[in-house]
């Protein structure tokens, strides 16, 4: 099972004040007319790699349209994710070529081991899980691309592999942290 961090974080709410400040600085710069929503989610999406659900109410506060209004129109577009991207993104092929080779399966694998559905990102935001269509390596299928980097002819026992990869490499980090700090 996936080892989660589930302390919360001060800097992760300072971090958040700032994205809402920074949010409602970008606002500002546009008019509040309807048509302005997608460019507004889209600015908003390439600065932070989503869009907070308190970015959605500001929005529609800002428009003066309904959130639900703006959630519907953000859904509509694959371009946009509700949860921040993790530290390390998973995209899994479901192209035809991949979907035939089981990438299905594949995507399973990874929601069961890291514990979240496609779309969305683990609690300590190591890692996130999202979809894809073709990626032009169809001979490979199944594949998905782990930190931009494409693995091919997926398996259930890869998908184990590159987490236990992950987690063995975040424990030597923590133990040379440990050994550094010991011995200042
Ligand atoms: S269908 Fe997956 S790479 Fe083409």
């Amino acid at each position: 099972m996936y080892e989660r961090n589930e302390t919360v974080d001060e800097e992760r709410l300072s971090e958040e004040k700032a994205m809402l400040d920074d949010i409602a600085s970008r606002l500002s710069g546009f008019g509040r007319e309807r048509g302005n929503l997608i460019p507004i989610l889209q600015v908003i999406q390439e600065r932070h790699g989503f869009l907070p659900p308190h970015a959605i109410k500001m929005v529609a506060e800002y428009l003066g349209i309904a959130p639900c209004e703006v959630y519907g129109v953000a859904t509509f577009y694959n371009q946009f994710r509700f949860n921040p991207p993790g530290k390390h993104p998973i995209k899994i092929c479901l192209g035809t070529a991949c979907h035939v080779k089981g990438g299905d399966i594949i995507l399973e694998n990874f929601e069961r081991k890291l514990e979240i559905r496609e779309g969305e990102t683990t609690p300590d935001r190591e890692f996130s899980i999202d979809r894809v269509a073709c990626i032009g390596c169809c001979a490979l299928a199944p594949v998905a691309t782990v930190d931009e980097s494409v693995q091919g002819h997926m398996a259930p026992s890869k998908v184990e592999g590159i987490i236990l990869g992950f987690q063995i490499e975040k424990e030597r980090k923590a133990r040379e942290k440990k050994r550094d700090e010991s011995g200042k």
